[in-house]
Formats: structure tokens, sequence, C-alpha cells
């Protein structure tokens, strides 16, 4: 048994991502949670023939509880979306509060489960889950992961566009956190190998780093990336699946983490970037969560400038989400 839940499953990007799970086969439940509509979502889904079981939930009658009860993934979109002229942070006045109560939920009744969070500002509200979590003795750096697979997902289309190269083969490592300049694009570590100029090293990285604002502008105030968005989730949901559940070997990907996921490294990791506790690097998955963390080597000047720019920032996102929760109590 297979239980996937998505939290926030009636909004932009929870409605296509939860029917690009519906499409899973590995999946065998998939249960809908959202504060309104996840009833008439799920009732649409449950009418596609495969495997997994829809159900809805709101929150009358302990919804969020029987939601989470026997999840193995979470995958958490809930909370608001940008408008233009905003920054990520600027949604955590809104979407702190909401990913709290989420996270204290998943700490009583699903405390295992692999949890993937969407929610922004994901640079501060990865550490308000891990506070969370950790003040009911539920926290297991391996298994909560800040999804910034869309920051990968552009730099294989954007890479691709000046390379000439088909985008299903590009990869571009993508490090540091989810927002502005602390996204940091390792373009000189592409695949298939490619020598960008540095003009092009220039635009390439801007347009990764502002990737969103592109999709908050173009939408004009009706909201940010969704569909995007939702491909991008479904495709990290399916790597921890295979990984946890195929026992598939070897699937690096990467994602925001706490360190001491993988100690070691973690530790190297603090010494580069200033004693950050939190950073999006490259990941193995196995069967109980992160197998691994992946050192940052072998960084261009450029790249270290890059680095050296997000850290600060980073470094206020994290200490907001932890202050959130430690001020909370
Ligand atoms: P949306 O407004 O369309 O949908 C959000 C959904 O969350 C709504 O259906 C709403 O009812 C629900 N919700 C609100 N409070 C809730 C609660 N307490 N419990 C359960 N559900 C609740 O927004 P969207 O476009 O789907 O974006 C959702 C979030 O994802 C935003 O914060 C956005 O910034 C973020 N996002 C992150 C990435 C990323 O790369 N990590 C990319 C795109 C968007
Ligand atoms: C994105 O990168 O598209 C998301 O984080 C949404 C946003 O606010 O830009």
């Amino acid at each position: 048994m297979v239980k996937v839940v998505v939290l926030g499953a009636a909004g932009g990007i929870g409605q296509p991502l939860s029917l690009l799970l519906k499409l899973n086969h590995a999946i065998t439940e998939l249960a809908l949670y959202d504060i309104v509509n996840s009833q008439g979502v799920a009732a649409d889904l449950a009418h596609i023939d495969t495997p997994a079981k829809v159900t809805g939930y709101l929150p009358p009658n302990n919804g969020l509880k029987l939601a989470l009860t026997g999840a193995h993934l979470i995958l958490i979109p809930a909370g608001v979306p940008r408008k233009p002229g905003m920054t990520r942070d600027d949604l955590f006045k809104i979407n702190a509060g909401i990913v709290r109560d989420l996270a204290a939920s998943i700490a009583q009744n699903a405390p295992k489960a692999f949890v993937l969070v969407i929610s922004n500002p994901v640079n501060s509200t990865v550490p308000i889950f891990a506070e969370v979590l950790k003040k009911h003795g539920a926290f297991e750096p391996k298994r909560l992961m800040g999804v910034t697979t869309l920051d990968l997902v552009r730099a294989s289309t954007f890479a691709s566009e000046v390379s000439g190269t088909d985008p299903r083969e590009v990869r571009v490592p993508v490090i540091g956190g989810h927002s502005g300049v602390t996204i940091i694009p390792l373009l000189s570590q592409v695949k298939p190998s490619y020598t960008f100029t540095q003009d092009q090293i220039e635009a390439l990285t801007n347009r990764i780093q502002f990737g969103g604002d592109e999709v908050v502008k173009a939408k004009d105030g009706s909201g940010s990336a969704t569909l995007s968005m939702a491909h991008a989730a479904a495709r990290f949901a399916t790597r921890i699946l295979d990984a946890s559940i195929k026992k598939v070997p070897g699937i690096i990907e990467c994602c925001y983490v706490n360190l001491d996921a993988d100690k070691e490294c973690g530790v190297k990791i603090r010494n580069t970037t200033e004693n950050l506790e939190y950073f999006s690097v490259n990941v193995e998955l196995g069967p109980e969560g992160i197998s691994k963390i992946y050192p940052i080597e072998n960084l261009s000047g450029y790249e270290e400038k890059l680095l050296k720019e997000a850290i600060p920032e980073l470094r206020g996102n994290i200490n907001k989400g932890i202050s959130f929760i430690s001020e909370d109590s």
C-alpha cells in the first residue's frame, strides 16, 4: 500500500499535481486535503482508470488527520502565491502559520512519512517544518525536503535553448535556496558538457534565478507557476517512490535539506557556506530518504561569487523560519 497525500490539493499546483500523481501506477491511494473543494477534485480524478484510490478531505470531522494517517509521502503546496511586485518572503506572514499548523498535524499523524515542502518561501518554510517536527520529537532530516526541482527544470530548459541540446538530456545542478540570488545554477557543470560564454552564463543565471518572476509577471495577478511546478513536484515524488518503494539504486536529485541529513558531508558544506544549516544540494535518495549528500565542489570563480552573494539572504530566511517557531512557544 502506497499512500500519497497532497495538502493544498485544490489549488493551482495542487490540482495538476494530483492529476499527475493519479497517473503514477506505484500509488495505491491518493488523499487530497484542502480547506476548499478537495472533494470535488477527488471525485473528478477518481474517474480516471488508474489504480490509485482517490479520497478528498476538508477540515471538519478530522479531515486532516484522516488524510495523513498511513501516509508514505506528503506533498505540500498549501498557501498563497505571489502577485507582481512581491517577493517570496512577502508570503511569509500568511504561509508561515499555514505550514506550522500542517507540520504539527504531520508530526502527530504521519511522523514517518517523507515530507516535500513546496509552499513559499521554501528557504523559510522548510526550517519551520523542521522546528515543529523537532518539538514533537518527529524530526528526521533524511525525510524532509524543500522542493527546488522547478529551478532544475528551468535550468535544463533555458540552457538547452542556448546550447541547442535536447532539454531532456540537459542537467544543470542548481544549489543554494529557492529565491532570487539564493538560486545558484552551476552552469560550469552542465551535462552533456558545453562551454557557455561568460555573457551566456550571466544571462542564463539571471533567467534561472528570476524564472519565477517571469511567470508571475505573465500571469499578471492571477498567481505564479502552477503547471511547470506540478510537473516538477510529480517528477521529484516519482524519484522518491522509485528509491523508497521500488528500491532503485543511485537516484540523485537536488533539493533543499537540513545538512544533518548526512552529517559527514553536511559539515563540509557548512564549512563552505559560513555554517548555513539548510542548503539545496545534490542528494542520493534511498529507501529511508536521503542516503547521501554530495559535496559542493569545482565551482568556477563566477559561481563562487554567486555563492558569497547568496549566503546572507539565505541565512536571514533560515533564521526567520526558526525564530517564527521559537518565538511562537
Ligand atoms: P493557490 O492559491 O492556487 O493554491 C493554494 C491552495 O492552498 C488553495 O487551494 C488553498 O485553499 C490551499 N490552502 C490554503 N490554506 C490551507 C491550509 N491551511 N491547509 C490546506 N490547504 C490550504 O496557490 P498555488 O499557485 O498552488 O501555490 C501554492 C504555493 O506554492 C505558494 O506558496 C507558491 O508560492 C508556492 N510555489 C512554490 C514553488 C516551488 O518551486 N517550491 C513553485 C510554485 C509555487
Ligand atoms: C517559482 O519559482 O515559480 C515559485 O517559487 C513561485 C514564485 O513565487 O515565483
